[in-house]
């Protein structure tokens, strides 16, 4: 590890000459010299004026961290950085989805600190979940050769999670770009070809990054072909609650899902409707069918049950303390647990704590519900103001509704890369290269000015 980072060092200061002369200098030129020595080799140091004059070994040949190339900039990540750095006063971050107030402020949730507060009160101490991350790992384990279906395009992360879990993906088609809209036959048309017990990644609500969601009856119609098809529901529910503003009617997706009793996986997220984006707390939910619980209803390898399995209390209230039966899903959660112990060991308890105040009380839950309803409303009308600024300063015709019609954070503008780029340099405004904006970093104040940038760069940039 030295060894790297010293050979980075002395590579960074001898830009202005080729490394070789460096080399050559003899290492013993004088007091300021500095030595570290990495095992048997060893890299000196000396300044000589404005120079800084590295002799080595064969430090930076012998590295075994040496192919390691450096890992592209996270095009999210990135995007915010380059915000940091601009202090134009019309500057507006709409790259990443994160809720803010009018005032372009974090905010916390009055649920929050007085769930947070409850746990100081009982002297609760505070001490991560990537729940997509934990399906992948399952999926790769015990249905190996099985691939994914992901939406075409989708959060950028899905591909990496899939990717590193080593689990084979395609995509399935979802946008339109011709009516800035979903591609409803494309879509039906890829998952009814997919083979048999293909994992179908769907979007619960609030589609990052199109905000175009299927109606409740596309959604019946995903339904039949993915029972048809045998194939195996998987949502990632990120937004729940910033879709309509309300918690329930977003979950409706999944709940038709779970209510044709289908199993499913869910990973979910409460890092926005929460905001509990540095706790990034979340959890993976695997509904096993109740036939599938029958099924294992068998001798569980004599009387060998693991005793975690034995206490759980919905096992015991079910089948009694005589752990006879071999239950799916708990074996599926003792599976899920297994993962995470090489993973992370165990999770950090305190944004878990939050959540489970939060739902767990009836005033709590209550006051979310209103919070997010708050929450959701903002960003709806800023979309509707955004949409009216457009409508009204562009003459040209172009018909702008496919705003209003997106739901969630997240604005698909249709601009493309070039248009993306002009957005920045010449107005300011930080956004995704595939053209999404996240309407949770925009002001009322705000919306003639990226009215007026949107408008400039669709028309005056090809
Ligand atoms: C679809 C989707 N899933 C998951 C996440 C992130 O979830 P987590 O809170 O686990 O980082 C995001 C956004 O960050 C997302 O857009």
């Amino acid at each position: 590890m030295a060894s790297a980072i010293l050979s980075l060092t002395s590579a960074s200061i001898a830009t202005s000459r080729p490394l070789i002369e460096n080399l050559k200098v003899n290492s013993k030129l004088g007091s300021s010299s500095q030595t570290t020595f990495l095992g048997k080799d060893y890299i000196k140091t000396k300044v000589i004026g404005s120079w800084h004059l590295t002799s080595m070994t064969v430090a930076v040949e012998v590295s075994r961290f040496n192919d390691i190339t450096m890992a592209p900039p996270d095009p999210i990540l990135g995007v915010s950085e380059a915000f940091k750095a601009d202090d134009h006063e019309m500057k507006l971050n709409l790259g990443v989805g994160a809720y803010r107030t009018e005032d372009l402020q974090p905010y916390v949730l009055n649920v929050v600190k007085k769930a947070e507060n409850l746990m100081l009160e009982r002297e609760i101490t505070k001490r991560n979940w990537v729940s997509a991350a934990f399906a992948a790992a399952l999926i790769e384990r015990y249905f190996p050769g099985s691939k994914v279906l992901i939406s075409s395009p989708t959060w950028g992360n899905h591909k990496n999670i899939f990717n590193d879990a080593g689990v084979p993906w395609s995509e399935y088609r979802y946008y339109d770009p011709k009516t800035v809209g979903l591609d409803f036959d494309g879509m039906i048309a890829d998952i009814k070809a997919a083979p048999e017990g293909t994992f179908v990644l769907l979007h619960g609500c609030a589609h990052n990054p199109t905000g175009i969601d299927p109606t409740p009856e596309q959604w019946e119609r995903i339904a039949d072909v993915i029972q048809e098809k045998s194939h195996i529901p998987f949502f990632d529910v990120a937004y729940q609650g910033f879709a309509s503003g309300s918690l329930d009617k977003d979950a409706s997706s999944v709940r038709l899902f779970a209510a044709r009793g289908m199993e499913l996986l869910i990973a979910q997220s409460y890092s926005k409707n929460l905001g509990l984006y540095a706790e990034r707390i979340g959890a993976i939910n695997v509904v096993c069918s109740t036939s599938e619980v029958a099924k294992g209803k068998e001798q569980y390898h004599g009387s060998s049950v693991p005793e975690e399995l034995c206490a759980e209390k919905e096992f015991v209230a079910k089948h009694g303390s005589t752990c006879l039966v071999k239950p799916v899903s708990l074996q599926v959660k003792s599976q899920l647990k297994r993962i995470a112990r090489p993973m992370y060991s165990n999770p950090p308890i305190h944004g878990a704590r939050i959540v489970a105040n939060v739902v767990g009380n009836s005033d709590l839950f209550n006051e979310w519900k209103e919070e997010m309803e708050l929450m959701a409303g903002r960003i709806m009308s800023v979309r509707k103001k955004l949409y009216d600024s457009l409508s009204a300063k562009d003459n040209s015709g172009k018909d702008w509704s496919f705003i209003l019609k997106q739901i969630g954070m997240f604005s698909f503008t249709g601009l493309n890369k070039a248009q993306t780029e002009n957005m920045t340099s010449k107005w300011h405004v930080y956004m995704t290269k595939d053209g999404r904006i996240s309407l949770a970093g925009l002001s009322s104040a705000k919306c003639e000015y990226l009215a007026d940038a949107i408008i400039d760069s669709f028309h005056n940039v090809s």
